[in-house]
């Protein structure tokens, strides 16, 4: 009898967990992974590998794609504390240093967004085969844009967000294979070669946003 009550008080909390509503949450601190972007009807593709610390704000990309029929392969270290961007070339020793004007965004529900609905990704019919996702919707006051952005429910991690403004038309990303932590600490080290004088650049003329940023 005793068992019985036990179980059910373990069902009880355990439906209680499974019914809370989705919370705005926010990504670990420390995330490597990959994702892909399209844009411009696919005229812009990209995949990018990312390594992400929003404890000191700062984010790598290495990013292979194709823009107008043209490939291109692009390398870019941006250190929000310091406000500058390295735009990085290791096939020429080449690097442009740009200052920054854009704010840390960290990667996250934004507060203002709501719940469209939570889905299974796959099935939930065995263990291992979905996975529970949320999916939010709002808008971005500074650029007049909009988005879909989806994200585990265990874990607060990005999969997939659909973003709209009309600068820069519809912009797809994905996201995959992330994982907790940072791989490599010199991932946030400039090269030497990005250190010389001549490599200062003229200021980047607007605010951009996380997706835009990204983009
Ligand atoms: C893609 O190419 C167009 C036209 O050449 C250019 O204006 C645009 O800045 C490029 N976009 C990116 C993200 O490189
Ligand atoms: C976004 O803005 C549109 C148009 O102003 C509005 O109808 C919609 O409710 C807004 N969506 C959210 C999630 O705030
Ligand atoms: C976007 O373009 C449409 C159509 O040209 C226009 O009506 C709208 O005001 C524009 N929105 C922003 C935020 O610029």
């Amino acid at each position: 009898m005793q068992t019985l009550a036990l179980v059910s008080i373990t069902l009880c909390l355990a439906v209680n967990v499974w019914a809370q509503k989705p919370r705005h949450c926010r990504s670990p601190p420390l995330v490597v992974g990959s994702l892909t972007v399209s844009a411009r009807e696919g005229e812009f593709f990209a995949e990018a590998k990312y390594t992400y610390d929003a404890l000191q704000k700062r984010v790598r990309f290495r990013e292979f794609g194709c823009n107008n029929s043209q490939s291109f392969h692009t390398d870019k270290l941006i250190l929000f504390r310091k406000r500058v961007m390295y735009d990085i070339s290791y096939h020429d020793h080449s690097c442009k240093r740009i200052p920054l004007r854009v704010h840390f965004h960290p990667m996250e529900v934004p507060r203002e967004a709501k719940l469209l609905s939570e889905v299974v990704l796959g099935s939930s019919s065995a263990p291992g085969q979905g996975l529970l996702v949320n999916i939010w919707v709002g808008n971005v006051s500074e650029t007049g844009g909009k988005y879909f952005s989806t994200f585990t429910e265990f874990g607060c991690l990005p999969v997939s967000s659909i973003y709209y403004s009309n600068s820069t038309g519809w912009v797809m990303t994905s996201f995959f294979n992330n994982m907790n932590g940072i791989g490599n600490p010199e991932d946030f080290i400039p090269p030497d070669f990005c250190m010389r004088k001549e490599n200062e650049e003229t200021e980047w003329g607007t605010e951009r946003d996380f997706f835009e940023a990204l983009f």
